[in-house]
C-alpha cells in the first residue's frame, strides 16, 4: 500500500531501503488536482519500475504575482481515492506500485522564503537561459525558473531512476532535460504523451477554469498544431510552409470567437505559434529531419 510522507528525513530512509533491495524508482511529480493525463505518467512509470513515487506539491516559485497560486484547484482527498484504486490497478496487473506520496510543505521545501512566496529575493535557485525565458517564460518570467528549482529539490530528495513528465507542458521538458544534463543528475528523463479529452482539448488541472465559451477557443490549439503537423507530414520543411495553415486557421477562429464576445476586455488572441529546435527552443526556419522540431503554442484568453 502507498504510504504517505510529508518530511524528507523518512522519504529518505524509505528510499535506501529500496536501493539496498535493487528496487527502482520512478518519479512522477505534480501539483495535485490529478486526472488521466497524470495517471498515464503513472502507468508509464509503473511499467518500468518497481516503486512509483508521486509527488503532490503546488510550488510557489514557479507562480507569478498575477498568476492563480490561491486559486490553484486543491483536491487532496480526490487525488489520494484516484491514487488508490490505480494502484489496486496496477497490483492486480503485476506492474510496480505506488508505494509512496510525498507531499511536502513550503517549510519543507524552501526553508527560507514565507509559505506564499514567489518573489525571488532569498534562497537559490536554478535559471536557464535562454531557454527559461523564451515562449512560456516570455509572459511568465519566474516560470521555469520555479519549475527547475523545485525540481531538482525533488530529484535530489527521491534520487529516482527515472523520472516522468508530459508532451503537454514541452517546453517544460526541454528544461528538464537541460537541468539533468547541465547539473550531471543520475536520472533518466522520461516524456509521455498528451491524454486528451475526445475534441482534442488536452486535459489539464486548470480546465476547470474554462467555460464554454474558452474551452471553444482552448481546441483551436490542438486543431492548429495538427495542421502544422498535417504539412511536415506531407513533406514541408521550411517554417513558412509548416506554419501559415496553424496560425491562419488559429487566427479565423480566434476572430469569429472575438467577434461573439460583449466586453472589448475579453479579447482572444494568439500568443505563440512555434517551430522551435528540440534542445533550445530558439525557433528555427527550416527542420532538419534527423533532429526533429518542437511545434507549440498558446492562446491568451
Ligand atoms: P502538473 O501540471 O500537475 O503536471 C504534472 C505532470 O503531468 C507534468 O509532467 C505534466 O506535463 C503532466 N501532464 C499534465 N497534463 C497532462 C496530460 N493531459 N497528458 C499527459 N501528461 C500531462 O507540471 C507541473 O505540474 C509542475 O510544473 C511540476 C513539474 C510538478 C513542478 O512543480
Amino acid at each position: 500500500s502507498t504510504q504517505i510522507f510529508h518530511d524528507v528525513a523518512p522519504l529518505r530512509k524509505y528510499r535506501k531501503d529500496l536501493l539496498l533491495n535493487k528496487r527502482t524508482v520512478g518519479l512522477v511529480p505534480t501539483m495535485g488536482a490529478l486526472h488521466n493525463g497524470h495517471l498515464s505518467l503513472i502507468r508509464q512509470a509503473a511499467a518500468e519500475n518497481t516503486d512509483v513515487f508521486v509527488t503532490v506539491y503546488v510550488n510557489p516559485t514557479q507562480f507569478g504575482l498575477n498568476e492563480d497560486l490561491a486559486s490553484y484547484p486543491k483536491t487532496w482527498e480526490a487525488d489520494m481515492q484516484m491514487l488508490g484504486v490505480l494502484d489496486q490497478e496496477l497490483a492486480s496487473a503485476g506492474k510496480g506500485r505506488v508505494t509512496a506520496v510525498f507531499a511536502p510543505s513550503t517549510k519543507t521545501m524552501y526553508p527560507i522564503l514565507p509559505p506564499d512566496s514567489s518573489i525571488p529575493g532569498k534562497g537559490s535557485f536554478v535559471e536557464m537561459r535562454p531557454l527559461g525565458q523564451l515562449l512560456e517564460g516570455a509572459s511568465r518570467p519566474v516560470f521555469f525558473r520555479g519549475v527547475a528549482t523545485v525540481c531538482l529539490k525533488l530529484f535530489n530528495i527521491c534520487t529516482p531512476d527515472r523520472v516522468y513528465f508530459g508532451q503537454k507542458d514541452i517546453q517544460q521538458t526541454v528544461v528538464i532535460r537541460r537541468l539533468v544534463k547541465d547539473f550531471h543528475l543520475d536520472t533518466e528523463v522520461r516524456i509521455c504523451p498528451t491524454a486528451r479529452e475526445k475534441d482534442g482539448l488536452a486535459l489539464s488541472s486548470r480546465n476547470v477554469y474554462l467555460g464554454t465559451r474558452r474551452r471553444n477557443v482552448g481546441i483551436v490549439l490542438n486543431q492548429s498544431l495538427r495542421k502544422a503537423e498535417a504539412q511536415y507530414k506531407a513533406g514541408k520543411r521550411s517554417r513558412g510552409d509548416i506554419l501559415w495553415p496553424a496560425n491562419d486557421h488559429a487566427d479565423k477562429t480566434l476572430f469569429e470567437q472575438d467577434a461573439l464576445l460583449s466586453s472589448e476586455r475579453a479579447r482572444f488572441e494568439v500568443d505563440y505559434i512555434s517551430l522551435a529546435d528540440p534542445d533550445t527552443m530558439e525557433e528555427i526556419e527550416e527542420v532538419d529531419a534527423t533532429r526533429g522540431a518542437i511545434l507549440s503554442g498558446a492562446v491568451k484568453m
